[in-house]
């Protein structure tokens, strides 16, 4: 391994993790462990966490499972690493939370069964989303890229080393959007902590590549703005399982079934 071509570039895309344990954000990140997440928190929002997926980290948000990247046994030796990686933990959009606060509202005038669940649901639900918080990162979204960083750090120990990083063979390439500019930094604090150095390491911002939805022609005129090419969503929201999620709901707030919407 005398020469190795080392460009390690490090995509944050726009998706969004809306997450409705975000309340915790204001923890220490130590504390997101087992206990401070109520068991439900798994069932809400539209993303879940890394920990889901991956439980060993929610005792130790820096353990590293090897055997996701080990080599196979001939004498392979890692030389470039491309990691896409969204934005961290972060807030829902303005959008979403007009709409929350709207089934809010609509929950607590018109829901009226007398069901032991609804009347905490109406006692203890509070509505705490504020539209500024449009998107953006919380703490959690900060810590979930410094423990990323930090652990890429110990699976690719030969790639990610202060002197790869100070010869400008690894890169951070970002989108605009401030979430993900913001998760670029929290990586970069990651990775100057892994190393236990501080190196200079500038994200460089490329939406024509980052943010391909917005700005590539053919994609928004075939796809995004394109109904016949959406139409696998438009049968989901219409098809039977969603329509039984929303006849449930329903029937446990003793509601009419018009009055739940797939927008809700
Ligand atoms: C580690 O990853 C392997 C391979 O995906 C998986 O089978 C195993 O369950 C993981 N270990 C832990 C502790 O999650
Ligand atoms: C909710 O209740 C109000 C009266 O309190 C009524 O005017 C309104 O139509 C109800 N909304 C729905 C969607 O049922
Ligand atoms: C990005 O970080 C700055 C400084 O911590 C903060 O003021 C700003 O609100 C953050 N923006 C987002 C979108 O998270
Ligand atoms: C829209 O999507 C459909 C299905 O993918 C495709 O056949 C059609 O060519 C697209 N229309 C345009 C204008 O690109």
């Amino acid at each position: 391994m005398a020469k190795q071509a080392v460009t390690t570039i490090f995509f944050v895309l726009f998706h969004c993790i809306i997450s409705y344990w975000a309340f915790m954000s204001s923890c220490s990140i130590h504390s997101f462990t087992k206990n401070s997440i109520p068991a439900i928190a798994k069932y809400f929002g539209s993303k879940g966490r890394y920990e889901e997926v991956n439980t060993y980290l929610i005792g130790d948000l820096l353990a590293t499972n090897y055997s996701l990247v080990t080599l196979p046994p001939s004498k392979c030796n890692e030389i470039h690493l491309t990691a896409i990686i969204r934005h961290g933990t972060r807030y829902p959009s303005t959008k979403n939370i007009q709409k929350m606060r709207e089934f809010y509202d609509f929950l607590m005038r018109n829901a009226t069964s007398n069901l032991n669940g609804l009347s905490e649901i109406k006692s203890q639900w509070k509505m705490w989303y504020t539209d500024e918080m449009d998107g953006r990162l919380v703490d959690k979204g900060r810590a979930d890229h410094r423990h990323l960083a930090q652990r890429l750090i110990k699976w690719f120990p030969s790639l990610l080393t202060e002197d790869n990083v100070r010869h400008g063979r690894v890169k951070l390439i970002t989108s605009s959007k401030h979430r993900c500019m913001n998760s670029t930094i929290a990586f970069r604090e990651g990775l100057m902590e892994g190393l236990g150095r501080e190196v200079e390491l500038e994200p460089a911002v490329n939406d024509a590549l980052m943010r391909y939805f917005d700005q590539c022609e053919r994609f928004v005129k075939e796809v995004e703005n394109n109904k016949s090419a959406l139409e696998e969503v438009k049968r989901f929201k219409e098809g039977p399982e969603m329509k039984s999620v929303m006849e449930k709901m329903a029937d446990r707030l003793k509601l009419p079934y018009a009055s739940i919407t797939v927008g809700q």
